[in-house]
């Protein structure tokens, strides 16, 4: 998928894939050597640009001349949902919007997710991660510790937050395993998106007579969203905030196993953890397609002239690990300062749920090392299922022994 278009000699296509389990595509490499702007040609012909330097990456991402509308983008790999994209997005999927319409479902939302709730969710956390631990521990090794560890946590913290009651539990998580699992058709993912929606409807029907202290029945109480805006602002909560924790608690634990110096001294000084998952988020980059942008005018960008309409892909891999911002960068080191990364993005649409991200981190690894000194892979590294064909990078399963 690497090779110039023969059509056009200048242009590659998206690198997608990894070399090995930690770091980015060879090619995202030597493209930001050569430059940190590409000529690219998206799957339909098209043609656009892949950024894979830091600064231009950021730029980009703090610049209104570049759009976030979905009826703008472009995907540069050939995904089966890809033709959803070329429509403007439905009513509160505000990640896929420009001001005003996205400042006026991030505005209260951000009221929302206040620092007092998120601090509030952790007891929850620590309970929830308790009990996923406990059931790992009777069940015995092997176990998978995505199926078992780093898809619940997040799964059961939504509810959490959106006050999903606990009885309504297995029906949501039952939509999501369809929604996470690979292997699932674009009919089934359909199918699951509306039996979503209307799960979400009866939610809100349910908090409007009841409301409790969460965040849709704030969200309710502030009177401004339809009952559809805010079924599928439920919705992109869930998709945004589920998978890619999950598959940081995941890759993360890989990485952490596959340096165990690292492991070591984050045993040795557990205060290392706030920046011990800092340094994971820059050094594993999760977001391996996107963010995406369209530019609305002609823009130059480090010496490259980004017509307006282009469709640009940023590469938060290449970008996290660009050594002219981060000294020594394929090298993971959760006790050098590690601030700066692009993984939750950065802008307007930088992402609304990291510090609910990182409570949830900052809870779950420490908890699980403590729980199992002796946790081990249970195959080969090599043998790691790994989702190098997702837009979300990180291990399919993780079978381990303590
Ligand atoms: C490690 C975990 C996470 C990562 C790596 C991550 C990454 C990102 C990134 C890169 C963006 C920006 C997308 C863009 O600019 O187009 C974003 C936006 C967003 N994220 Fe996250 N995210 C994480 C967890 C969460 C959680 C836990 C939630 C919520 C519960 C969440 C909700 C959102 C929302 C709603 C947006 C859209 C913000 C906007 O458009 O204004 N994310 N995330």
């Amino acid at each position: 998928m690497t090779q110039s278009d023969p059509a056009r000699p200048e242009a590659i296509t998206f690198p997608f894939g990894r070399p090995g389990p930690f770091e980015p595509h060879e090619r995202l490499v030597s493209l930001r050597e050569e430059g940190p702007v590409t000529p690219m040609v998206y799957p339909d012909g098209t043609m656009g640009w892949l950024v894979t330097g830091y600064s231009a990456v950021r730029a980009i991402l703090a610049d209104p001349r570049f759009s976030s509308r979905r009826e703008l983008l472009n995907v540069p790999v050939p995904f089966p949902l890809m033709q959803e994209m070329r429509r403007p997005a439905d009513p509160g999927l505000f990640i896929r919007m420009d001001p005003p319409d996205h400042t006026r479902y991030r505005r209260p939302l951000t009221a929302q997710f206040t620092v007092r709730r998120m601090k509030q969710l952790e007891p929850r956390i620590r309970e929830i991660t308790e009990e996923r631990l406990a059931a790992m521990e009777k069940a015995g090794p092997p176990q998978d510790l995505v199926r078992e560890f780093a898809l619940p946590i997040p799964s059961l913290v939504i509810c959490e937050l959106l006050g999903v009651p606990y009885a309504d539990r297995d029906e949501f998580q039952r939509f999501t395993a369809v929604l996470l699992n690979l292997e699932s058709s674009v009919e089934e993912i359909r199918a699951t998106v509306a039996g979503f929606g209307a799960f979400f409807r009866r939610l809100i029907e349910a908090k409007r007579a009841d409301p409790a202290d969460d965040l849709l029945s704030g969200l309710i109480a502030d009177g401004d969203l339809t009952d559809e805006e805010l079924s599928n602002v439920g919705f992109l909560l869930l998709a945004a905030g589920h998978e890619t924790t999950a598959n940081m608690l995941g890759l993360g634990t890989f990485a952490l196993l596959r340096h165990p110096g690292q492991l070591a001294a984050l045993r040795a000084d557990p205060s290392l953890i706030d920046n011990a998952v800092e340094e994971l988020l820059r050094y594993l980059g999760i977001i391996h397609v996107g963010p995406l942008r369209a530019a609305l005018e002609d823009v130059e960008v480090e010496g490259r002239l980004i017509r307006a309409g282009d469709p640009v892909a940023l590469s938060i891999p290449a970008a996290n690990r660009d050594p002219a911002r981060f000294p020594d960068p394929d090298r993971l080191d959760i006790t050098s300062p590690a601030t700066g990364h692009l993984t939750f993005g950065h802008g307007l649409h930088q992402c609304l749920g990291q510090q609910l991200a990182r409570v949830e981190m900052r809870t779950a690894f420490p908890m699980l090392f403590d729980r199992f000194p002796g946790l081990r892979l249970a195959v080969p590294a090599e043998e790691v299922p790994m989702r190098d064909t997702m837009s979300i990078y990180g291990v399919r399963e993780l079978p381990v022994r303590w």
